[in-house]
C-alpha cells in the first residue's frame, strides 16, 4: 500500500497573492467547494489578519467546508495566530500555519533579528498556536535559500514544540531538482526528532521549476505538497496541483506514495479559477490547456486512432475533460434546474436564491436554445457577485453602424437612484465602459479585456473578464450574456464595485508588524 501525499491547497491564500488576482469572500467559497470536490486535503483560505475581507473569508470557507481541513496563515506573532484561530473556529477540522524566514538576507534585511531570536519566536509561535489547535504546521520562509544547519534546528525545535507539519518552502523559486531533493533528504537524516512530524515542500515557479522541485522533494521523502490549482501565486507562480497530482498518479511506478485527489474534477476546477481571477490558462498548459490533448500532425492522429497510448500517457476524461453537454432548455423546471445545479457541486442558499436563478435561467433560456453546465455556472457567478454591488446597470443601448462613431447611453442606479448619462467610443464596448466612467468619474485603469465564449455556437453566452487598477489596487470583474457588449458592461461593474468597496490590507510577507 502506498503512502498518503497530502495535497496543501493554496490557491486561496498564495493564489490570491497574484497581482489582480483578488477573489471576493462569495468567490472564495465556490472555490472552496470546487476544492473540496476535488478532495484537496488541506485548504489554505487565507491570512485572516491581513484585513476584515480576509478574514471573513477565511471565516466563512471554515463554516462551507466540511471534508477538507481548512487552514489560516499567521505570521509568527500572538496577534495573527489569534486571528486565525478566531477565524477558523467555525471550521470541522483546521489548521494554523505559522512561518518565519529563516534565510540570512531575510533575517538580517527584512525581520533586522537575530538568527537566534528567529528560532526562539518560532518556538514561541507554534507552542501558542498549539493551544487553539493540535494541527499547527510551520513554515521557514526562504528556506531554499538558508542555511541547512540552522534550518535543521529551526525544524527540529518548532517539532518539539509541536508543529506537526514542517514546510520548507523555496519561496524566491531558486533551488534545482536534485539540489532541493537533497536538502529534504539531509534534513530528514539528521533532524532527530523528523518523524514525529509530516516534511512539506512549497515552491515557486520563478525558474519555472516549481513542479519539478516539488517532485523532486517527494521522491526523497517529502510527504506534503503545497500547491495552487494553474500555478497561480507570487511573481511566476507555485506548483500547479494538477500537474503535481498527475505526475505522482501517472508514474505510480516511480512514486511510493499516491494522492487522495479525485482528478475527474481537475478541470472544472481549473476553469472557475480562471474564470474568478481573470488568469487565462494558456492553450499548451499541461493536463488543463485547451491543447493538452489535442492531436495535431497527422502522424499523431493517426497513431492515437489505432491505439492511444501511442501517443497519450494519460486520458483527456480522467482529468474531468469532457465534451458540452445539453443539459437544460426552455421547457426545463424548477427541479430539474436545481438537481442539476446540485449535480455539478451547486447549492444556493434559500429558496429565494433558487427562485431568483430561475428566473435568470428562464431569461437566458428564451435567448438561448441550449442551456449547458458552463452557462449555468456562468449564471451562479453572477449572482454570488449581487451581494456587493453598489452600482448596477439599469439599461443600455448601443448604436454601431459603419461609418458612425458608436455612442451607448447607459442608465446606471447608484445607491438605488438612476443616472443616465451618453458617450461615444472607438467601438460599443469602448464607448459604454467610457458612459460608465463618466458617471462614475473612479479613474481606474483598464488593464484587462478579455471576451471568451462560454460554449460553442453564435447563441454561445460570451462571458467577459475586466481587470481594473487604481492606486495599486487591482480588481477583477466577470459578466456572462448572449449579448457581449451587456456581458462587458456587467464585468465592468462587477468589477467597478469591488474596486470601490472598502479595502485595507497587509501583505504575509510584509515585515511591518514584525
Ligand atoms: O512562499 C512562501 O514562503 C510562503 C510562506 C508563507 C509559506 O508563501
Ligand atoms: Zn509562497
Amino acid at each position: 500500500m502506498s503512502e498518503r501525499l497530502v495535497i496543501f491547497d493554496t490557491t486561496l491564500r498564495d493564489g490570491e497573492q497574484s497581482p489582480g488576482a483578488s477573489m471576493t469572500c462569495d468567490e472564495k467559497v465556490r472555490i472552496a467547494h470546487a476544492l473540496e470536490r476535488l478532495k484537496v486535503d488541506v485548504i489554505e483560505a487565507g491570512f485572516p489578519i491581513a484585513s476584515p475581507d480576509d478574514f471573513n473569508a477565511v471565516k466563512a470557507v471554515a463554516e462551507a467546508v466540511s471534508d477538507s481541513r481548512v487552514c489560516g496563515l499567521a505570521r509568527a506573532l500572538q496577534k495573527d495566530i489569534e486571528r486565525a484561530a478566531l477565524a477558523l473556529k467555525p471550521a470541522r477540522a483546521s489548521r494554523i500555519h505559522t512561518f518565519i524566514a529563516t534565510s540570512p538576507i531575510h533575517m538580517r534585511e527584512k525581520l533586522r533579528m537575530s538568527p537566534e531570536d528567529v528560532l526562539e519566536s518560532a518556538v514561541k509561535a507554534v507552542r501558542y498556536a498549539r493551544q487553539f489547535t493540535d494541527d499547527v504546521e510551520f513554515s521557514a520562509e526562504d528556506a531554499g535559500r538558508s542555511d541547512v544547519e540552522f534550518l535543521g534546528r529551526v525544524m527540529e525545535a518548532v517539532i518539539g514544540a509541536g508543529a506537526r507539519t514542517v514546510n520548507i518552502p523555496d519561496t524566491v523559486g531558486y533551488n534545482l531538482p536534485l539540489q532541493f531533493g537533497e536538502l529534504i533528504a539531509t534534513l530528514m537524516t539528521r533532524v532527530p526528532n523528523a518523524d514525529k512530524a509530516i516534511w512539506s515542500v512549497h515552491c515557486h515557479n520563478d525558474l519555472g521549476l516549481a513542479v519539478a522541485n516539488s517532485l523532486a522533494a517527494v521522491m526523497r521523502g517529502a510527504r506534503q505538497v503545497e500547491c495552487t490549482i494553474n500555478g497561480l501565486g507570487e511573481r511566476a507562480g507555485n506548483a500547479a496541483l494538477e500537474e503535481i497530482v498527475m505526475a505522482v498518479r501517472t508514474r505510480r511506478d516511480l512514486f511510493d506514495c499516491d494522492t487522495r485527489i479525485d482528478t475527474t474534477q481537475i478541470v472544472a476546477a481549473s476553469r472557475l479559477v480562471s474564470t474568478v481571477t481573470g488568469f487565462a490558462v494558456q492553450p499548451n498548459k499541461a493536463i488543463v490547456g485547451a491543447n493538452a490533448f489535442a492531436h495535431e500532425a497527422g502522424i499523431h492522429q493517426d497513431g492515437v486512432i489505432k491505439n492511444r497510448e501511442t501517443y497519450e500517457i494519460m486520458r483527456a476524461e480522467d482529468v474531468g475533460w469532457t465534451a458540452n453537454r445539453m443539459v437544460l432548455g426552455k421547457h426545463s423546471g424548477r427541479n430539474a434546474f436545481r438537481t442539476r445545479l446540485a449535480e455539478i457541486g451547486i447549492v444556493l442558499k434559500d429558496d429565494e436564491a433558487l427562485n431568483e436563478a430561475f428566473a435568470r435561467f428562464k431569461d437566458l433560456a428564451d435567448k438561448k436554445h441550449e442551456i449547458f453546465d458552463e452557462d449555468l455556472q456562468a449564471l451562479v457567478s453572477e449572482r454570488a457577485t449581487e451581494a456587493v454591488e453598489s452600482v448596477r446597470l439599469g439599461s443600455l443601448k448601443v448604436c454601431s453602424e459603419t461609418g458612425t462613431k458608436p455612442v451607448a447611453e447607459v442608465t446606471l442606479v447608484v445607491d438605488g437612484q438612476p443616472r443616465q448619462v451618453a458617450a461615444e467610443g472607438g467601438g460599443p464596448v469602448d464607448a459604454a465602459f467610457r458612459a460608465i466612467e463618466k458617471v462614475m468619474a473612479t479613474g481606474a485603469n483598464l488593464q484587462l479585456y478579455a471576451v471568451n465564449a462560454i460554449t460553442s455556437g453564435t447563441d454561445a453566452q460570451g462571458e467577459v473578464t475586466v481587470r481594473l487598477e487604481r492606486e495599486g489596487r487591482i480588481v477583477n470583474g466577470n459578466g456572462a450574456d448572449t449579448d457581449i457588449v451587456i456581458a462587458s458592461v456587467k464585468a465592468y461593474l462587477n468589477a467597478l464595485n469591488k474596486l470601490i468597496a472598502p479595502h485595507e490590507r497587509t501583505h504575509p510577507q510584509s515585515s511591518r508588524a514584525i
